[in-house]
């Protein structure tokens, strides 16, 4: 990452310090509807016809769309009529609304919640406890409120939650054969005080790093008396490396779940300490090398 160029002039540290400006730059081309209407024109425009048609101010469109372009998510043609922007290919795909592996609504959710909780990152380090209460009044308490707002929040979170599976969602389930598994329960809802049906097979997607680990031995324990003997329990976690150097998402996501939840990302032997503490055993760990792999336990 760091690299000896960097000791004569800190080009990381100053990419790092704009890291946020980045987002920043993401979400307002998202929310305004920059990349929808680029995609929906069909040709490439004008900022004047794009502020004009997003009702926006035309040096501030100027602006964003200069640069969406360094960031590569436009590209910008001269011509005789002036500077004309249109989409380039992976805005096309994963920043318009409306194509199959959108990732607007993850992006929605970043910048309308997770961006709020981060101005109390400090706050969090310093306390060790999410910053639901300081960033928006809610008791962490609640055990619905600490994650949602509202059920407008809560419809949006799942939204976005379904964009990360439209580019994940195929390899965690490629990692492990499940075809003898013919029933497959989604662990979800109010787990901790609903039963639990039995089923020969239990996936916890992202659902064990919101807890702190008595929380996770609590679930995993009431999915193990729950579950067919002979069946078991799918993990789809992000994986930390097992010193906990990396990977740098899956360290930045255990931050925001410390901002956010009770829980924290973990690595493999961690998890696996918590399934064979509920009863699970033969454990197997695939990373599948993008943002979330996949741990699975039989009974
Ligand atoms: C990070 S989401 C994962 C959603 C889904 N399994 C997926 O992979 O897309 C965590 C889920 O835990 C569930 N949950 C249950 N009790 C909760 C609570 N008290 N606070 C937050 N989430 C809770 C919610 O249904 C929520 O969707």
């Amino acid at each position: 990452m760091s690299s000896t160029e960097d000791l004569d002039y800190p080009k990381t540290i100053l990419q790092y310090n704009s890291g946020f400006l980045v987002s920043k730059v993401i979400f307002t081309a998202c929310e305004l509807g920059v990349f929808d209407l680029l995609l929906e024109s069909g040709e490439p425009l004008s900022s004047d016809a794009i502020a004009t048609r997003l009702g926006t101010s035309t040096t501030g469109m100027e602006r964003l769309l200069d640069a969406c372009v360094g960031l590569k998510l436009l590209a910008v043609e001269l011509t005789q009529e002036g500077a004309l922007y249109r989409n380039t290919e992976i805005s096309n795909i994963y920043l318009t609304k409306s194509s199959p592996k959108s990732q607007y609504h993850i992006i929605m959710y970043y910048s309308n919640t997770v961006y709020l909780c981060w101005h109390y990152l400090a706050d969090a380090v310093r306390e060790g406890k999410n910053q639901y209460e300081r960033a928006f009044g809610i008791s962490s308490k609640d055990p619905f409120g600490a994650m949602y707002r509202s059920e407008e929040e809560m419809l949006k979170f799942m939204a976005g939650q379904n964009s990360v599976w439209s580019i994940c969602g195929r390899d965690v389930l490629a990692a492990f054969d499940l075809s003898s598994f013919t029933q497959i329960y989604d662990l979800g809802g109010d787990f901790f005080n609903d039963s639990i049906p039995e089923a020969e097979l239990y996936i916890l997607s992202k659902i064990l790093h919101d807890w702190d680990d008595d929380k996770c031995r609590q679930l995993l324990a009431k999915v193990y008396n729950a579950c067919k003997p002979g069946g078991g329990v799918l993990l789809v976690e992000s994986l930390l490396n097992e010193d906990k150097s990396g990977p740098l998402e899956t360290q930045l996501y255990s931050m925001n779940m410390l901002v956010q939840t009770e829980g924290k990302e973990r690595t493999a032997a961690e998890y696996s300490k918590l399934l064979e503490a509920a009863g699970f055993g033969e454990i197997q760990v695939k990373r599948t090398g993008k943002l979330y792999d996949a741990v699975l336990g039989r009974k």
